[in-house]
């Protein structure tokens, strides 16, 4: 087994080419106020792919964007996973596809790379993550690195209440050992349970229940962080400079930043501190009975939110890693891996030394399971995180209608007619080009 360091080498992210602007477009025509979304959700938009991007597309864009910055050639890779909740194909894993479109770009071949696709809801990219690192760790890679992307488009039903947190983009990373990034904790923690929140049985947007998902995702952050700290030992809000959580809509990570915040600072000199302010956090064996403790604690955390000791830490620690997902909403697999990146671009644009600092990240996917580990800043962080060009791929994105995006939602519904436009013309990029003679999808690189 090799004990050198291993972790995320580079990232690359590839935003759908559409926005859909919440408060000016999607709350008129929904009948709400804007706020609902900016303030109640704490999302501005929505990336949707134009017509001719897909999961495939996304993904081999940001891989090969990867590969070229890094000067890699397949040889190079030994393993390309591949984490998606929007897979078309229950045999063939979209990592063949992506792997089919980046030969066409480079002169070797992946013949030798072990390819797979893994699902577990929005978690699965943090798996695929695992798995590239247990393959590196038991000295099975010869050398080489693994690929992981994750990749979604994360529409649900029109009118479903999910509809405003739709997105859809891709990330992919390099898994290397020496990495320039972040190293991995080998310490984790799991909070996992059969739940019926979210899913899609045999359908192509899922079957959710909002409310009930949102309590699930709580409770199974709370477990995995339980764990977490069975392995690695008791966490001080002194241990990590940001927590990158998974990031269905930024509403949802200030909700669990709250509870972070009180399990993380229970018998620490920061409850002291607080103590004269709200007093010390209710204990269990204080109560007669549960719904008292119950109604104590939800009283204690609300006095806690409004804290200066609570806001300051938000305002450092999780804030930095909303700035994407506020424009970009939920992009599934890849969305923990854009608050990572989020967090560590607001870094790097204060200027602030980041090496040796560490984060706490949260990974979750529905059906639940959440995964809690700890990374560390490399020495290289700031080439990688300055390499990314997501700001112009943001700022690029066409402005859709309400009208359009109707027609933007149905081109994508598998069971709808559509003849809707290109609304981008494709420059330099991988696009979906149809269907082959046995219903598999096509795809070729545009100059
Ligand atoms: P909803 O009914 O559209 O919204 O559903 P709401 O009425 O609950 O309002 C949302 C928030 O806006 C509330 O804040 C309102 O008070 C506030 P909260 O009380 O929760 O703090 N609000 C306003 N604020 C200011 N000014 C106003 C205003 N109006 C309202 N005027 C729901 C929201 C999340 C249920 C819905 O969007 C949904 O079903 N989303 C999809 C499921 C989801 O994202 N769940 C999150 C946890 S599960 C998860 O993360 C996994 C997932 O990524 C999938 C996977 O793992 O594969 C989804």
């Amino acid at each position: 087994m090799t004990d050198t360091p291993v972790g995320i080498d580079a990232i690359e992210i590839h935003t759908g080419k559409l926005k859909l602007d919440l408060a000016e477009t999607f709350a008129p025509a929904m009948g709400d106020a804007p706020e609902k979304y900016t303030k109640g959700l704490g999302l501005h938009a929505s990336s949707f792919p134009d017509t001719y991007e897909d999961i495939v597309t996304m993904g081999a864009n940001a891989a090969h964007r990867l590969m070229e910055r890094k000067g890699l050639e397949p040889d190079d890779i030994g393993r390309i996973d591949v984490a998606t909740e929007s897979a078309f194909d229950h045999s063939k894993p979209v990592s063949t596809y992506i792997a089919g479109c980046l030969e066409q770009r480079f002169e070797g071949n992946f013949h030798h790379a072990n390819k797979g696709e893994r699902k577990f809801a929005c978690v699965a990219g943090t798996q695929s993550i695992d798995d590239a690192y247990n393959w590196i760790r038991a000295d099975r890679h010869r050398g080489r690195a693994a690929l992981v992307v994750a990749t979604d488009t994360a529409l649900y039903a029109r009118d479903d209440p999910g509809e405003s947190t739709q997105g859809a983009g891709a990330v992919a990373m390099l898994i290397d050992e020496d990495p320039d990034l972040v190293e991995l904790s080998t310490e984790q923690g799991y909070g996992s349970a059969d739940e019926t929140d979210f899913l899609k049985p045999q359908q192509q947007f899922p079957s959710v229940d909002g409310k009930r998902s949102v309590k699930v995702y709580l409770a199974r952050m709370r477990e995995a962080l339980i764990d977490y700290q069975r392995v690695g030992g008791t966490i001080h809000p002194d241990d990590f400079r940001l927590g990158p959580f998974h990031t269905p809509f930024p509403g949802m990570v200030r909700k669990a930043g709250v509870l972070a915040y009180r399990h993380i600072t229970r018998g620490t000199d920061i409850e002291d501190e607080l103590a004269e302010e709200i007093g010390k956090q209710p204990r269990r064996e204080a109560f007669e009975d549960e719904e008292a403790f119950m109604e104590a604690l939800t009283e204690y955390t609300d006095a806690l939110k409004e804290t200066d000791h609570y806001l300051d830490w938000y305002d450092r620690t999780i804030d930095p890693t909303l700035d994407l997902a506020r424009e970009v909403g939920n992009w599934y697999t890849g969305s923990v891996h854009v608050a990572r990146v989020s967090g560590l671009k607001s870094l790097a644009e204060d200027g602030e030394d980041a090496v040796g600092q560490n984060l706490l990240v949260g990974s979750y996917g529905s059906g639940a399971q959440a995964e809690i580990h700890m990374e560390t800043v490399q020495e290289n962080w700031l080439e990688e995180i300055e390499a990314l060009d997501i700001d112009e791929q943001l700022e690029n994105r066409y402005d859709l209608t309400f009208e359009e995006y109707e027609d933007v939602h149905d081109a994508h519904n598998y069971d709808k007619d559509s003849s809707v436009e290109e609304f981008r013309p494709p420059e330099a990029e991988f696009v979906f080009d149809g269907w082959g003679r046995m219903g598999e999808r096509k795809y070729r690189y545009v100059e």
